[in-house]
């Protein structure tokens, strides 16, 4: 069970993919903002313990590629968190996968397919359905979803990474049209290439060729990513919802 800090405005952010390279980085800065988290990673998969995080962080384990039911997603998040003393709920959902198969739209896999759109978008109703009791008490919450700026080009070999992460940005445009009178925020950031484990393999020469096209002229770093993910989640943007924020050097401008 969680133990959560008394602060004035104690703050529960739910992080998925919270054992990823993006997912740490965010972790961290949330817990040196004071916030309370609450870890969910891939079971078999990378664990906190892993990483030298400040404070030790609760965690479960749940496969979005495998959709848990509501009832068994809903058990998992109660038996750890008391999800009633919270005054501001978040969801960050950097949890991702991409398949390195790279096979035409024609010919890639139905449960590939299924997977996508399991980890990327399914799994993100799951979260809000269980949350909305809560959500709708306290009236104060952000939802955060990390997306790919691929959403907005054609890319060989990727569809079905690309086609769920669209329908992630289409469900948080839906979430903030529906929530917003709950006073809950809901964006997407759209990240261009970052180095992490999901994106290794990229050449040294395409690597030059991002920042060739690029008008800040390097690749991202991880901390670049999660400074928008920390900006939506912060009162500086108690104005903005239902967006997709795309944070890539300003690659996607076709420069
Ligand atoms: N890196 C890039 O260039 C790039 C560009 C655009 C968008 N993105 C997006 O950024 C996000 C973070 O990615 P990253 O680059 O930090 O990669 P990462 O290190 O591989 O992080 C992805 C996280 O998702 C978790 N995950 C994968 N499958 C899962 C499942 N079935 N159930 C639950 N969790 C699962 C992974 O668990 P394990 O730790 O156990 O593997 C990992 O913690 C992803 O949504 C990705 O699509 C990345």
């Amino acid at each position: 069970m969680i133990q959560y800090k008394e602060v004035e405005l104690p703050i529960l952010s739910i992080v998925t993919g919270a054992a990823g390279e993006l997912g740490q980085d965010v972790c961290r800065r949330l817990l040196d903002e004071g916030h309370n988290v609450l870890a969910i990673l891939r079971p078999g998969g990378r664990k906190l313990r892993e990483f030298n995080l400040p404070v030790p962080v609760t965690s479960i384990e749940i496969d979005f590629s495998n959709t848990p039911s509501l009832e068994d997603l809903k058990a998992a998040i109660e038996s750890s968190v008391r999800l009633d003393r919270f005054k501001k709920i978040n969801i960050v959902h950097t949890a991702g996968s991409f398949s390195k198969e790279k096979l035409p739209c024609s010919q890639s896999h139905l449960d590939m397919w299924q997977r996508m759109f399991n980890i990327h978008c399914v799994s993100l109703y799951g979260l809000v359905n269980v949350l909305l009791p809560y959500l709708s008490k306290i009236r104060q919450g952000c939802i955060v979803g990390v997306s790919s700026n691929l959403v907005s080009r054609v890319n060989m070999g990727t569809t079905a990474y690309i086609a769920s992460k669209a329908a992630l940005e289409a469900t948080i445009k839906q979430l903030a049209y529906e929530l917003g009178y709950l006073n809950i925020r809901c964006n997407c950031i759209a990240p261009g290439y970052f180095p992490s484990g999901l994106s290794e393999g990229l050449s040294k020469e395409k690597q030059n060729d991002l920042v060739n096209n690029t008008p800040l002229r390097r690749i991202a770093t991880i901390e670049d990513i999660g400074n928008a993910i920390l900006g939506l989640l912060s009162d500086h943007t108690g104005w903005v919802t239902g967006q997709i924020i795309t944070v890539d050097g300003g690659n996607t401008i076709g420069f």
